[in-house]
């Protein structure tokens, strides 16, 4: 029957819903092609009648039944059009890209300040020998001092090295000598790296810390000098009113040894967790480099002094981001 077949191309044709309705009227509507043929069925002879009927009923089902299909099947490709529809002017999602961690901001700006005042970087190894660690630095074997320096030996029983001469630094001082060994004055060095000791853990002790380490060689160098540099960077780094105050102090390395405290940032000098109660925060270890030091490296202490000291890096973070507790590391 054309009729059916007419009617079935144009609808699997069809794209919207529009076009359908249309159809749908062309052919089953009050005046469509299907309805105005039954309208003629009186006209057929009488024993042909049911037949022709039922065809019709048929073809009109199955149109009916193609316009449903073709409609859902229209539904559903635009709904998963719409699905993908891309607003390109939609806010974006901000990313969360996180942020250096607090010890290496610190260390950054530490380096930048000491940069200004023409002091270079260095880093060094963290396994060491006794030699640098100690011996060069005026500690010999049986110096007391070496009590307060918890240290990790390693094995080396495996090894022909002596036992108890490899281990992991105490302090970054021990790259005064490995430094000063390869370079002749004046000699403007800071050295940011980690520390290890056996120490208890708690919320203010890790048996790894930071320290920077500096020291600056040349003729003519005094006490001041140190002095004026403490200040100059503590200020840069911790605020322009920061308070200061010296202390002596005793290092086996450094003739005479210099301890630095600055006022507590955070009670301004009242007593707080920050600083133990005491209103003040040691952060600062220095002193004039000790003859024997400078003889060690081959330098001549007639010839040049010099001053060194030490930063203590977790404490600085721990004030300027008010963070109590080193597990936060
Ligand atoms: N290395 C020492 C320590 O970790 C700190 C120190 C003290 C470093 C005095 C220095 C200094 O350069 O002059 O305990």
């Amino acid at each position: 029957m054309n009729i059916k077949n007419d009617a079935l191309s144009l609808i699997l044709e069809a794209s919207d819903k529009k076009t359908l309705e249309e159809i749908k009227l062309q052919f089953v509507g009050r005046s469509g092609k299907l309805t105005t043929l039954l309208k003629e069925l009186p006209k057929v002879p009488l024993e042909r009648r049911p037949a022709i009927g039922q065809l019709a009923n048929e073809v009109k089902e199955a149109i009916e039944n193609a316009i449903e299909s073709q409609e859902s099947g229209i539904k559903n490709s635009e709904l998963s059009r719409k699905k993908e529809t891309i607003d390109i002017t939609a806010p974006g999602i901000e990313p969360k890209i996180g942020h250096l961690h607090p010890m290496t901001q610190v260390i950054s700006d530490v380096v930048d300040v000491f940069k200004g005042i023409g002091f270079q970087a260095a880093e060094g190894p963290e396994i060491e020998t006794d030699h640098y660690n100690f011996e060069v630095l005026n500690i010999p074997k049986d110096h007391p001092s070496r009590d307060t320096q918890m240290t990790f030996y390693l094995d080396t029983k495996e090894s022909k090295v002596t036992p108890g001469e490899i281990i992991l630094r105490t302090q970054t001082s021990a790259m005064q000598g490995r430094v000063m060994q390869k370079i002749k004055p004046p000699v403007r060095v800071i050295v940011p790296g980690k520390n290890f000791r056996y120490e208890q853990v708690d919320a203010s002790h890790g048996f790894e810390f930071w320290q920077v380490e500096g020291f600056c060689v040349d003729t003519h160098i005094r006490l001041t000098d140190l002095f004026g540099t403490i200040d100059y960077v503590l200020r840069k780094l911790m605020g322009q009113d920061v308070e200061l105050k010296f202390a002596t102090t005793n290092f086996p390395f450094v003739e005479p040894g210099v301890d630095t405290y600055m006022k507590c940032t955070v009670c301004k000098g009242k007593g707080c967790s920050f600083c133990k109660f005491a209103g003040w925060s040691e952060i600062m270890p220095a002193g004039m480099i000790h003859p024997n030091v400078l003889k060690a490296v081959g330098y001549d202490p007639q010839e040049v002094s010099g001053f060194a000291f030490a930063i203590g890096l977790s404490r600085l973070v721990t004030l300027r981001y008010r963070m109590d507790d080193l597990y936060d590391f």
